[in-house]
């Protein structure tokens, strides 16, 4: 099942990223009441990332037989998420960090008060997104806003953050550091996976579990290897400080279980994901790669 053949993901991502990078563009006009935090709304969301989330809710929707099209605005909205939670996790408050993506971050570019807001506003947009934009059935709209909403809040990626910052110079057991990873990281990846079912409209609630426990596992293995890249990869390689998580005294999986051992998790937890969507053939193939490439990426 292991194999390096990344052919289909490939095939996904040449497609798929053009699709989202036009919509971001479209759906974060220039001009607004505050041109500057337009600016930087759009600095943070389009200045390239991998769109790991947008494949995400492409693949899933594809599996689900839907056309690329029904996904694209849940794509474009889990994306501004992502975003914005990027743009506060770099600010000097959080992990004070200066690069992001190999720019300088939304804070060095503009300054704190204009990121925090462009934080603020790329969240917003999201959810307005989901209201107002493409064709959806009612309810696969509050389907899509109660599944991100929940995923990105109190509940959600924000604990996490919370917890990791909590969490600094701490000892942390295994269990914690995975919940901990499991809300900062896991929950954005997981419902992208949720949010690419949902906008297919169908009803296969075994798919949606499927695509869930799929999420959990590749979504705790991302974080993982997020924190083996900043351990082993230089800032060059990463478009964002190497050893970041050491200077601020962080919790991860380096630091608690070891290189080798953090290698061993995350690959054993994509290996399980591959598992789960093993019964679907071809149509999951490309999710299949990806959760391959979640392990084999280097930056
Ligand atoms: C970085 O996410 C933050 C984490 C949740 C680990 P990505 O590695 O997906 O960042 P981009 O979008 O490619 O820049
Ligand atoms: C951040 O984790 C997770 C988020 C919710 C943004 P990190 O702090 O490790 O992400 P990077 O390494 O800065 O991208
Ligand atoms: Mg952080
Ligand atoms: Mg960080
Ligand atoms: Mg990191």
């Amino acid at each position: 099942m292991m194999s390096s053949n990344f052919s289909a993901l490939d095939s996904l991502r040449t497609t798929c990223v053009a699709r989202l990078d036009h919509s971001l563009d479209q759906l974060l006009p220039a001009n607004s009441a505050a041109s500057r935090l337009s600016e930087a709304m759009r600095y943070a969301a389009l200045g390239g990332g991998k769109r790991i989330r947008p494949l995400l809710v492409y693949g899933a929707a594809e599996l689900a037989g839907a056309r690329h099209e029904q996904a694209d605005i849940p794509a474009a909205a889990v994306e501004l998420i992502h975003a914005y939670s990027l743009v506060h996790d770099d600010l000097p408050a959080m992990d004070d960090d200066d690069l992001r993506r190999g720019q300088p971050t939304c804070h060095i570019a503009f300054d704190e008060a204009t990121a925090i807001l462009a934080g603020d506003t790329l969240h917003t947009r999201a959810f307005e997104l989901l209201a107002s934009e493409g064709q959806y059935r009612a309810d696969t709209r509050i389907a899509m806003i109660r599944h991100l909403s929940r995923a990105s809040g109190v509940d959600g990626m924000a604990a996490g953050q919370m917890q990791d910052m909590q969490a600094q110079g701490q000892q942390q057991t295994v269990a914690a550091l995975e919940a901990m990873h499991y809300l900062k990281t896991g929950r954005l990846i997981t419902v992208s996976l949720q949010l690419g079912y949902f906008a297919a409209e169908i009803d296969e609630p075994g798919l949606l579990d499927d695509l869930t426990r799929f999420g959990d596992a590749i979504g705790l293995a991302f974080q993982i290897q997020d924190d083996i890249l900043d351990v082993t990869m230089d800032t060059e390689q990463l478009g964002k400080p190497s050893g970041s998580d050491e200077k601020h005294d962080k919790s991860t999986f380096p630091s608690l279980l070891g290189l080798d051992a953090s290698r061993e998790r995350a690959r054993a937890l994509c290996e399980q994901a591959q598992q789960v969507l093993s019964g679907y053939g071809d149509r999951a193939t490309p999710l299949q790669q990806l959760a391959q490439y979640i392990v084999a990426r280097n930056h």
